[in-house]
């Protein structure tokens, strides 16, 4: 494919068509607007012209007001590892709810302590606190960070996304070449644009420069194992071994952000793949069976700082609904699900999301387009249910890092960020960032007609 191109005419044809397509979703979306920023509470869901209203949901399906029947690979911001609503989790709480359990917050009870020990088995952690959001885990952990070590400066990488939270709302988005990643947010303390060091994935030589530079000053460097948003590739052992090397050498916690690994490719953390012991790693989405669960889970003269022990010197401890029963027994029902049967989802999930990667590649290059999926393992991460095309100018470019994939110089953004995903609406399939996850619940069938559809958007495509 050639540099940069205007698909403004594609844009309107593919818009227009999807408006004939949904007219409920589209009626909804206007209404919607009458209440709601930008028509409802999370940027990713809100595409243009508008999104699909959801009614229900099974497996790998969704069904949307219109009475489409939707392929989704989106699976819940790639929490599902069972598909959506999946009977062991939905009739679990069905049963609490008919028994009076779930909805009492409050009090803490078993479960939580059930959790919580299947979270310290299957990751290695000393201790683990709740929480209920990615964000809100990577934002305590930080500040447990800052305060263990009584430094300032946190590292994280370009592409990195770590919820909206202060300290991740630096370098997310690809500005420009010159100057990759900026602030995305306004209404942040201005000290913070001083406090983040900002560095590129999979770059151990660029890790130590700034080591050499900040190191004394660096409270962490939290980053994820395998990049998520910025892209989805895995950490090569070599950059995950250093950074691990460089924070011991200078004193840096290293919080490893597993908000989307933990549970997905094993039934527990990525880290320990790699042979790497984090001081601090943060769990949600897969961990949460659906529900909204986060925590903080590492070395325990770390977390203490927020209980009596450590004299409560980091306030990690409001949340109304922290540990909800009803999120905790959702847990501890996949939790226990997947540890029971990991030998078998594991090579499943890597197995569908190998022929998901293959499938889409295939698809463009039957069409004269050429696209490289990323998400595909590497020799540390054998097997990966993550997939996402990208269309290089150069099919020699290298895209192990976000600083790659995100650059529109390099590859075409436009057409994996938007247009595949309008034309993919347009055939009943549901993608976000091109790209998705694999669940128990899709089939071989599935990834055939995925493939189809591809085969149809990159006609389209090539036409213009
Ligand atoms: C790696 C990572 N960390 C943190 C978060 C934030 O999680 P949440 O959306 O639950 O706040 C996300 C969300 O996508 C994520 O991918």
């Amino acid at each position: 494919m050639s540099k940069p191109r205007d698909y403004s005419e594609l844009k309107n044809e593919l818009a227009a068509e999807y408006a004939r397509h949904s007219p409920k979703s589209a009626a909804l979306n206007e209404r919607a607007h009458q209440t709601m920023i930008d028509g409802g509470s999370h940027s990713l869901r809100l595409i243009k012209p508008f999104p699909p209203r959801l009614v229900s949901a099974r497996g790998a399906y969704v069904q949307d007001a219109d009475g489409h029947t939707l392929l989704d690979f989106w699976q819940g911001h790639y929490a599902n590892i069972l598909g959506h609503n999946p009977d062991a989790i939905t009739s679990a709480l069905t049963r609490a709810l008919q028994s009076g359990y779930g909805l009492q917050s409050g009090f803490t009870d078993q479960l939580q302590i059930e959790v919580a020990e299947i979270l310290c088995r299957q990751t290695g952690a000393e201790r683990v606190r709740f929480t209920t959001s990615g964000a809100l885990a990577t934002m305590n952990a930080i500040m447990l960070a800052r305060a263990f070590t009584g430094r300032e400066l946190v590292m994280k990488v370009g592409g990195g996304w770590h919820g909206a939270q202060p300290w991740g709302l630096i370098g997310v988005n690809f500005a420009s070449r010159a100057k990759p990643w900026d602030i995305e947010s306004q209404g942040l303390p201005s000290a913070l644009a001083r406090e983040v060091v900002v560095t590129r994935y999979n770059h151990p030589d660029l890790l130590r420069a700034h080591f050499k530079e900040y190191g004394n000053r660096l409270a962490c460097f939290i980053v994820e194992p395998f990049m998520g948003a910025g892209g989805f590739m895995p950490a090569t052992g070599e950059y995950l071994r250093t950074a691990r090397a460089l924070c011991d050498q200078y004193g840096v916690v290293l919080i490893l952000d597993e908000v989307i690994s933990g549970f997905r490719f094993r039934a527990g953390n990525l880290g320990a793949l790699y042979n790497i012991t984090p001081d601090l790693t943060t769990l949600a989405k897969a961990m949460g069976g659906g529900m909204p669960v986060a925590a903080v889970a590492g070395r325990a003269d770390i977390l203490k700082l927020c209980g009596r022990e450590g004299g409560g010197k980091v306030r990690f401890m409001g949340g109304t609904y922290s540990g909800h029963p009803a999120s905790m027994l959702a847990a501890k029902t996949l939790l226990t699900y997947l540890v029971e049967h990991e030998n078998e989802i594991y090579p499943r999930l890597a197995q569908l999301g190998a022929q998901t990667r293959q499938t889409i590649e295939d698809a463009f290059a039957a069409e004269g387009i050429f696209a490289r999926c990323t998400g595909h393992p590497n020799d540390v991460l054998r097997g990966s249910s993550m997939a996402v095309p990208q269309f290089p100018y150069d099919e020699e470019q290298s895209l192990s890092s976000p600083d790659d994939v995100n650059d529109p110089t390099l590859c075409d953004v436009e057409l994996r960020d938007h247009l595949f995903q309008l034309a993919l609406l347009l055939d009943d399939v549901h993608v976000v960032h091109g790209g998705g996850a694999l669940s128990t619940a899709h089939t071989e069938q599935d990834i055939a007609r995925l493939g189809e559809s591809c085969r149809r958007v990159a006609r389209r495509v090539r036409k213009y």
